[in-house]
């Protein structure tokens, strides 16, 4: 079954073009709940584990060094099948072939500076959450 929570990151960009209100707005816009909410920077280590499973892809040096280049702002969002609703509304992973009014249409600018990060899948929105979030800090 389908979860309800899925994780995202406001991606450095992003976050330097002052995009973070309009992108929250999109996202409450879209019916996304928030449940956690954090504004931080990723060590180049962070950066590494987070994207871990990309270690190998040539891309992951660059993805590494602009996911650590200045802050990004953490969130956990809950909606009914929340991990595929929001990958189907944040449009594709390259800005260039998002749909019309997408989040990464509308604030991306290239495959890695994209404007937001989406878990693909119900385990990574649990391990991307946890890594970002204590129990405490959920709402
Ligand atoms: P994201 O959803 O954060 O998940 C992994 C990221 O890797 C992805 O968004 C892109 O920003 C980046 N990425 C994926 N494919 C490529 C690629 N071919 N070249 C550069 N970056 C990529």
């Amino acid at each position: 079954m389908a979860g309800n929570i899925t994780f995202t990151m406001i991606k450095p960009g992003a976050v330097a073009d002052g995009n973070i209100g309009a992108i929250l707005a999109k996202i409450a816009e879209g019916g996304f709940r928030i449940k956690a909410l954090r504004m931080t920077r990723l060590s180049k280590e962070q950066a590494e584990t987070f994207y871990a499973i990309h270690s190998e892809r040539p891309f992951f040096p660059s993805l590494v060094a602009s996911m650590s280049s200045g802050p990004i702002v953490a969130a956990i969002l809950e909606k009914e099948n929340a991990v595929q609703a929001y990958r189907d509304y944040i449009g594709a992973t390259n800005p260039a072939n998002a749909h019309e009014g997408s989040i990464r249409k509308l604030f991306g600018k290239s495959i890695e500076a994209n404007a937001v990060h989406g878990s693909d899948s119900d385990e990574n929105a649990q391990i991307e959450s946890d890594f970002f979030f204590s129990g405490f800090d959920r709402f």
